[in-house]
């Protein structure tokens, strides 16, 4: 195994626990790769605020007790670092599939090589685009705070992409570095040079679909990321379960995010003599609950095809892992068993038998699902407590699909069966507008007084890191 160890060199000029500094050759390609990175960042990151300090925390440690430092730090001059949980020499084995409990990979098994590039580069893709989706809302932020997370977050997907270039760098020899490369070439959103998947070229030009893309998006990778945590592949398993550590503070980014605003809401129908919140100048639940439409459905198709070969294969050679595999699971084979699951046959919604390792994909978007569930109970619990009768809801996984097995049919957010006529009547009842859009970008002017909040969403309970509300997140 490669010598991981919680000392981190922060003095190179990639900071990292890799021993970078013993691998000259792997050094030089990383730091070839770093000028191109950062014209990437210039270019497609943030718009604007590159000179302001931003409170950002920075990772400089892979210990639980204390793994990152916080201070003012202009975005450009972040230290975007390489690092891994260490080794624990229990943990070295394969989670899963044919060969659970032999010995984890500390190299690529060439008949997994090409599998394993695919599942990096997917992983990889998602991070860069992030970024550049979210790329313009530093100018409409509804305060110095919610600034500070998306900046804080845009930093870390930025670390996010380092973390899987490492893995291409020092794993896949020229196809490695090649694959490094075209990661800063593709664009969100681009005809020609689309990121791969959907959900990453869908545009997030409002802080609500910010919010809902922190909440629903960034969990489906935290998803993906607990599944290879789980792999063979060691590097992966390590640098994916630090991966992990970051992305808790995005989920919460999105799911406070979308409670707060729900809570404004709730204040502002109150205000209004007519329970109508647009006319105080807030978001509406029906728009709520559209944004969350939208962006759920999109983040499920993440998850992959429900009935896959792929799927199976990648269980069964251990390079990806059910969520918790090796804690919550007894049988790590899955060889026999079934999982049953509804699709559509002859005009008819039916239920079907399929191979357990087929539905592997289903099985980890079950754990995603019951996930947001618990953030929508949360939601649903301010909204009781604040006193207004509206209740948000998740819609059924079969609804507005792009992959998998429901594509291509048409379902109400019940998740029934209905006619593509009866579907595209209601459309703009059910998802994202773009008048839906054009009514939040009119709302959505920035804050920037300290401790300032704009109107349509509530402050936070606290600061970050035990600052206070009025502390000067970004100095602008
Ligand atoms: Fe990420
Ligand atoms: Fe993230």
């Amino acid at each position: 195994m490669q010598p991981v160890s919680n000392s981190v060199d922060l003095t190179s000029k990639i900071p990292n626990n890799v021993g970078l500094s013993d691998d000259p050759k792997l050094r030089k390609a990383l730091e070839r790769w770093l000028p191109n990175y950062l014209d990437w960042w210039r270019d497609m990151g943030p718009s604007d605020f590159a000179d302001k300090p931003v409170y950002l925390r920075t990772a400089i440690s892979v210990d639980n007790a204390g793994w990152a430092h916080y201070d003012h730090v202009k975005m450009p001059d972040y230290r975007w670092g390489i690092f891994l949980n260490p080794l624990k020499e229990d943990e070295a084995t394969i989670k899963c599939g044919d060969d659970a409990g032999k010995a984890a990979w500390a190299e690529v098994p060439g008949e997994h090589r090409n599998a394993l590039r695919r599942i990096i580069v997917t992983q990889a893709d998602t991070e860069p685009a992030s970024v550049e989706q979210q790329r313009l809302l530093g100018h409409t932020a509804p305060s110095l705070y919610d600034m500070r997370n998306l900046f804080q977050v845009n930093v870390e997907e930025g670390r996010h992409l380092w973390a899987m270039v490492y893995l291409l760098h020092k794993y896949f020899g020229r196809d490695g570095r090649d694959e490094a490369e075209e990661l800063l070439n593709r664009r969100s959103g681009d005809e020609d040079k689309p990121r791969i998947l959907g959900a990453f070229n869908q545009p997030c030009d409002h802080w609500l679909s910010f919010f809902a893309f922190t909440m629903f998006t960034d969990r489906d990778g935290k998803y993906q990321l607990a599944a290879l945590a789980e792999s063979g592949f060691d590097p992966l398993a390590r640098t994916t379960q630090f991966m992990l550590t970051e992305e808790a503070h995005h989920l919460f980014v999105g799911q406070t995010g979308l409670q707060r605003i729900i809570q404004r809401s709730a204040q502002l129908e109150k205000m209004d003599p007519n329970g109508d919140v647009r006319n105080q100048g807030g978001i509406d639940f029906d728009l709520i609950q559209r944004t969350i439409n939208y962006w759920f459905t999109y983040s499920l198709d993440l998850f992959g095809g429900e009935i896959s070969s792929n799927a199976a294969d990648f269980f069964a050679s251990g390079l990806k892992g059910r969520f918790r595999e090796a804690k919550k699971y007894e049988d790590h084979k899955a060889q026999s068993g079934d999982y049953r699951m509804h699709l559509v046959e002859g005009g008819k919604l039916v239920e079907k038998d399929i191979p357990l390792r087929n539905a592997m994909n289903e099985v980890l978007r079950d754990e995603y699902v019951a996930d947001c569930e618990r953030a929508l109970r949360k939601w649903n619990k301010v909204l009781e407590e604040e006193g207004v009768e509206t209740r948000l809801t998740l819609p059924s996984r079969r609804f507005h699909r792009h992959q998998g097995i429901h594509a291509g049919h048409f379902f109400n957010p019940d998740g029934e069966l209905i006619s593509e006529d009866e579907y595209r009547a209601n459309e703009q009842k059910w998802l994202l507008t773009p008048a839906d859009n054009d009514y939040l970008l009119s709302i959505m002017k920035p804050v920037h007084e300290p401790g300032k909040f704009a109107n349509w969403i509530a402050p936070p309970s606290r600061g970050i890191e035990g600052k206070p509300l009025e502390f000067e997140y970004v100095r602008l």
